[in-house]
């Protein structure tokens, strides 16, 4: 540790005012100003800075701390400020720790003495938890819009190839005749649900801590439902100053609907990485979102469809690490919730990009339905011969073991069951009757199932109808 002390004497010389600097006198460790800044991660608030910093002067004009001038003049400055960021001119300077620092000594540069007024009743700590909020909301605008896009193509491609019958599995052993369609529309129910998780916590994202202080509440009276407003915060204003500064469930709500909505895509993928290998070849992957292998020339790996997969797991780790952050941080603010920032942009950037990038695998992916048919075997319509009894009065329960005898003769011949005759199955049940031979059919198979949410025809294109209209009462 003798260079710490080595910077920490550098760092003597030339050190520049805080903005909280009033009551130290020592300089800061080179090392420690860098542990402690986020502005290499939160400068990307920079715009939500600025616009609440910009409601908050207005609200100090209407509550009379500032005049009208003043406010004027700090909302102009504020606005060259984001100029300067809008055309990259905007000059970072040592001791700028965080967005809030950066923006409010540019502004003062820009204006005087007056910026000095702008953080009258405010702390960092109702201004970050304000900027964050903001930032979110519009971010996660942006989600919903791609989700909206994802959930469409699959409604698109479903109702394009309704017609294709897929084997359909349990415990990923081949089980029963389902359309490729009804597979998709199945990921797409679970998209839905995100889809709805993701509109509830919104008005949560967007309820307002402006006007909490540091945690006691402002003293100037602003009128926060004004700040509110301003803002477009649709949830209203945080009940408790001191909760207002204290709670990150936002971040958490966020997180873990990445988590949650990651998981579904990583499912989605998982699936559509064994449809594409070799040994299954139901559906080909566009070149778009493969890459080959640098040593087998034949390979062709669904490589997008992985990194959804891998990226699901970093998104869980990020809600299990702020989980970590928040649980034993007395109440108010405390500065390990700095470390919510990274969790939150990475979670919602990957989210974002992975939504992208699996509306793209989808739109462009080529399906095999040759390879689906072949995938099918006649002892998965054993069910259906079971089925067959039933509706002739036998009793579940017994048809199910008429059904295994007549299974267990074609294997003991060698056979399949499309190969036993009416008298062969007349031996084991009188009722079979000629008509059974219309049990051998995977399209009759999935027909059958015609209740709502099945695997008919008519069932899957009402379920992609219903996601329509759900997608249309939700103005998406
Ligand atoms: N950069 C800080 C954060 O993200 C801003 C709040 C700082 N507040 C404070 N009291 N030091 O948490």
């Amino acid at each position: 540790m003798a260079s710490a002390q080595a910077v920490q004497e550098a760092a003597i010389t030339g050190e520049k005012k805080k903005l909280w600097g009033g009551r130290f006198t020592g300089a800061t460790d080179p090392l420690m100003e860098k542990f402690n800044e986020s502005l290499p991660f939160d400068k990307r608030m920079w715009r939500e800075d600025i616009r609440g910093s910009q409601a908050y002067a207005k609200a100090l004009a209407r509550a009379g701390v500032l005049t009208a001038e003043e406010a004027e003049q700090i909302v102009e400055g504020l606005g060259k400020v984001e100029l300067e960021w809008e055309a990259g001119t905007f000059k970072i300077v040592s001791g700028d720790e965080d967005i809030h620092t950066a923006n409010e000594r540019r502004l003062t540069e820009l204006i005087g003495s007056v910026g000095g007024k702008l953080h009258t009743g405010r702390s960092r700590n109702d201004q970050v938890a304000t900027d964050t909020r903001l930032w979110l909301y519009g971010a996660l605008q942006d989600t919903r819009g791609y989700l909206a896009d994802l959930i469409k193509t699959a409604i698109d491609r479903a109702e394009l190839d309704v017609d294709v019958i897929m084997p359909g599995f349990t415990h990923l052993q081949p089980a029963q005749a389902v359309r490729w369609s009804h597979w998709l529309l199945g990921h797409a129910a679970a998209w839905q649900r995100d889809d709805m998780r993701l509109r509830d916590l919104m008005p949560r994202v967007a309820t307002l801590p402006l006007g909490s202080g540091a945690l006691a509440g402002n003293p100037f009276g602003v009128d926060r439902q004004f700040i509110a407003r301003e803002l477009g915060f649709i949830g209203g204003v945080c009940p408790n100053s001191m909760d207002a500064v204290s709670d990150r469930d936002y971040v958490l709500d966020t997180l873990y609907f990445v988590a949650v909505h990651m998981a579904h895509l990583s499912r989605w993928a998982e699936d559509l990485i064994i449809y594409s290998s070799g040994l299954f070849k139901f559906v080909q992957c566009s070149d778009a979102y493969a890459t080959g292998s640098s040593l087998m020339p034949q390979k062709k790996n669904p490589d997008a469809l992985e990194l959804i997969r891998g990226k699901a797991g970093r998104c869980q780790g990020n809600l299990a690490g702020l989980l970590a952050v928040m649980k034993g941080a007395p109440t108010t603010y405390n500065k390990d919730f700095q470390e919510a920032w990274q969790l939150m942009f990475d979670s919602v950037d990957t989210a974002n990009d992975c939504i992208r990038i699996a509306t793209g695998v989808l739109s462009t992916i080529r399906i095999n339905p040759d390879r689906m048919l072949a995938g099918l075997s006649p002892d998965m319509l054993a069910t259906d011969l079971a089925e067959y009894l039933v509706r002739k009065g036998v009793p579940f329960r017994e048809t199910h073991h008429i059904s295994g005898a007549a299974v267990k003769m074609a294997e003991d011949r060698g056979t399949t069951l499309f190969d036993l005759t009416v008298a062969d199955l007349k031996t084991i049940h009188p009722l079979f009757e000629d008509d059974v031979l219309e049990v051998w059919d995977y399209n009759r198979s999935a027909e059958m199932r015609d209740t709502e949410g099945g695997a008919s025809k008519r069932s899957v294109l009402e379920q992609a109808q219903k996601l329509k209209r759900y997608l249309g009462a939700e103005g998406l």
